[in-house]
């Protein structure tokens, strides 16, 4: 999907103000479904250089939503920054140095290291975008333009970055996370645009990733979605890789482990169509927020079944992930006896990729403790004998 679909909101000028991602900061409480989950804070910084507090205000308000930000209202300050704590990206205003923007651009190429952090402009004036990208800057948007441009601006060069990093991958793992990447792009044109999905093109996208699962190398994919600013794709990989090496311990091969993958990378396509204010906020979600989130499940089974082709076991997949065995789960709350197999595998994975998945406001939590909160906290949600299965998958492919 466009990372900023859902907010082709008002232009820049009537934003509101939005919470701090720094507010999600604090002790992990057990949530009662792993999308209010609310972690400690991480990720790549944003640095918002203009000496405009107007201006700088509206576009802190449009990011920090998503992304930890730092303010400058002094370009100098900004350089001299630079050794101690570098930015993930910079978003740089016309108004951002004494001698304008485009020379905070040349400087900020000037410093050492920073020939390639990605870099924003925004400009007062079409005739000023090509100055901007000669100086240096990665992308030039100009005023005014919606908050959605704005952040799907700055997501797209996150995205560039870790894209760019598969390039050092061994040639099976960097073809897996490519072919899912473009077969996720054209699912999400195809939500949009109407048709049905592929099925044969995800099977053929997931023969990658399921022979670097038998190859014991799933943690290259793991990591190496971590920092992709495409929530969905990136939560999605990682369930497909995890159900590919679940299925593999259980004895599935080839054609199984296939329809596991291809499950897995389609079991939240509906999220797709979440706003991404839901689908981002960093904290707790409000009850209407939650029956929004929810509603990705029916939203992913009704684009599924418009291919009548599709094997039942994705559509498990897909409808059962958030079903719990005591019957507390959605979207209609089958108890354990209702649940096969399958859907206590994808359950399983599902709330143990949320966990441990990297997002832009908070860190990963490390394996063990997902899998001790899963344990202690979540016996009456999960299969516990499975369970047991899934933590000796990890521990034999960490051995
Ligand atoms: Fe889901
Ligand atoms: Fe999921």
């Amino acid at each position: 999907m466009t990372h900023a679909e859902n907010l082709a909101g008002p232009p820049l000028a009537t934003l509101p103000e939005s919470s701090s991602p720094g507010e999600s900061l604090g002790v992990l409480t057990l949530p009662s479904s792993v999308e209010e989950m609310d972690t400690s804070a991480a990720g790549p910084v944003i640095w918002v250089v203009d000496a405009d507090a107007a201006q700088r205000a509206e576009v802190v308000a449009t990011l920090r939503p998503f992304y930890l930000l730092r303010e400058f209202a002094d370009a100098a300050v900004a350089l001299a920054s630079l050794p101690s704590a570098p930015p993930g990206v910079v978003v740089a205003a016309e108004q951002a140095g004494v001698q304008g923007g485009v020379d905070f651009v040349r400087a900020l190429r000037r410093q050492p290291g920073q020939e390639h952090t990605p870099l924003v402009f925004v400009a007062d004036a079409p005739e000023n975008r090509a100055r901007a990208l000669l100086a240096g800057a990665d992308d030039c948007l100009i005023k005014p333009y919606r908050r959605s441009t704005l952040v799907d601006a700055v997501s797209s060069q996150i995205n560039a970055q870790v894209e760019d990093s598969w390039e050092a991958l061994p040639a099976h793992a960097r073809a897996a996370l490519r072919e899912t990447l473009s077969v996720f792009g054209r699912i999400s044109e195809r939500l949009l645009n109407g048709g049905p999905v592929a099925y044969d093109s995800v099977t053929t996208a997931c023969e990658p990733l399921v022979e670097v699962v038998n190859r014991h190398e799933h943690r290259i994919l793991l990591d190496a979605v971590r920092g992709h600013d495409n929530y969905t794709y990136a939560h999605s990989l990682r369930v497909a890789t995890l159900l590919a090496l679940f299925g593999g311990l259980a004895g599935l091969r080839d054609e199984e482990q296939l329809v596991l993958a291809s499950g897995g990378l389609l079991h939240d396509v509906g999220k797709m169509s979440i706003p991404h204010a839901i689908l981002n906020k960093p904290g707790r979600l409000t009850e209407e927020e939650f029956a929004v989130m929810k509603s990705h499940v029916p939203a992913t089974l009704s684009f599924l079944e418009r291919n009548p082709d599709l094997p039942a076991s994705v559509l498990v997949i897909a409808g059962q992930h958030h079903e719990k065995l005591d019957g507390t789960g959605y979207p209609n709350g089958f108890k354990g006896s209702n649940l096969n197999e399958l859907a206590r595998m994808a359950a399983i994975v599902d709330v143990f990729s949320a966990l441990t998945d990297y997002r832009a406001y908070k860190l990963a939590m490390p394996a063990e403790q997902a899998l001790r909160i899963m344990t202690d906290d979540m016996q009456t949600h999960l299969d516990q004998q499975l369970l047991r299965v899934f933590k000796a998958t990890l521990l034999d492919c960490a051995a």
